[in-house]
């Protein structure tokens, strides 16, 4: 007996056979199959071991025999499991576009962008321009061209803050008006909305940051009546048809007369209640007649055209329409005040 018949001889083909056979039943991966062909058929097995020094022809056949059936095997189960593989990924990974898609929350306007956004609309379909102004404006179009004297109390720096010298943060959206008359010649139908800022300790009913609405008509003839008239439309699209205006005198530098436009309460109607104080009208917002001297500092003839001005508070309006007790909710950020509009 040859070194290598005892090697063939030590081996129990067929146990070896059968074991094999019985590890690939439990195969269930490639991975577990390469494996198990690695232990039985790969080059350190005693498969390819032994046959690598086979001399006998007899022996050679048959375990040349074996040695493709146990391929045979591993290929067959091989085809078998890429096709499980196949079919759980397509199983596992497919794509249903029938199914109800994931929810993504929709987002909503701030209700002071829907407020400005509707006032904005109201104006436009009346043929108003809406223009931008500047949050930092000078003292030309913030005080002297408004008609504000020098010694006017919004250009101490106990209620304007000053950024520089004669630059300040605009305490009202009236520079608007100079500024669109500066670059235009009448008639001029703007209206301008945005920031303004006055220095101010945050409570419920004051803020350092605030928006204000200005409006502003100037043509041949302009007269209260249609500053009236243009309120009238103003309150009835924001608070509802049945609303009525009325004006009671006030004063503003750059208006001559200057009067407090008040809408009457869309609560009560008008009979008294807690949020017209039992008056039965709510104040709406400052307004006149453009000052003749304020129309001659923008280079405009005040014998030859006539205006009208307003400026109204954007979170008054806010507050008023849906109940909102505090100013401060406008900038908590806080989602579940937010989401209600
Ligand atoms: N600027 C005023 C304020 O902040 C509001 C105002 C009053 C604006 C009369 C106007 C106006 O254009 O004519 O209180």
């Amino acid at each position: 007996m040859t070194e290598n018949e005892a090697t063939v001889a030590a081996v129990d083909w067929e146990a070896y056979e059968q074991e094999f056979e019985g590890a690939l039943k439990q195969v269930t991966s490639l991975e577990d199959l390469e494996k198990l062909r690695v232990e039985y058929l790969g080059r350190k097995s005693a498969l390819a071991q032994v046959l690598r020094d086979v001399r006998d022809r007899e022996t050679g056949m048959q375990l040349n025999a074996l040695r493709a059936r146990l391929q045979a095997g591993v290929d067959s189960n091989a085809g078998r499991l890429q096709a499980e593989a196949l079919e759980r990924e397509l199983r596992e990974e497919q794509l249903d576009v029938t199914l109800p898609g994931e929810h993504i929350p929709r987002g909503n306007y701030h209700l002071l962008t829907q407020i400005r956004r509707e006032v904005e609309d109201i104006f436009l379909g009346l043929g108003y321009q809406v223009v931008d102004g500047d949050e930092v404006e000078d003292a030309w179009h913030l005080f002297d061209a408004l008609n504000m004297p020098p010694h006017h109390v919004t250009r101490s720096p106990l209620h304007t803050l000053f950024l520089n010298g004669d630059v300040v943060l605009r305490t009202e959206t009236s520079p608007s008006q100079i500024r669109v008359m500066e670059a235009t010649p009448p008639p001029v139908y703007m209206v301008s909305l945005g920031r303004t800022y006055r220095r101010e300790t945050p409570d419920a009913t004051h803020s350092p940051l605030f928006h204000q609405v200005e409006g502003l008509a100037v043509d041949h003839g302009i007269t209260l009546g249609d500053l009236k008239g243009t309120l009238l439309h103003f309150a009835r699209a924001l608070f509802g048809d049945e609303r009525d205006v009325r004006f009671g005198t006030d004063f503003f530098p750059f208006t001559e007369p200057s009067m407090q436009a008040s809408v009457s309460c869309f609560l009560c109607g008008g009979a008294g209640c807690r949020v017209c104080k039992e008056s039965g009208w709510i104040e709406l917002g400052g307004s006149g007649l453009v000052d003749p001297n304020v129309l001659r500092n923008v280079g405009y003839d005040p014998e030859e055209v006539s205006g009208f001005a307003f400026g109204i508070g954007l979170e008054r309006i806010a507050m008023l329409r849906h109940g909102v007790p505090d100013l401060r909710m406008f900038w908590d950020n806080d989602l579940r005040f937010i989401r209600q509009f």
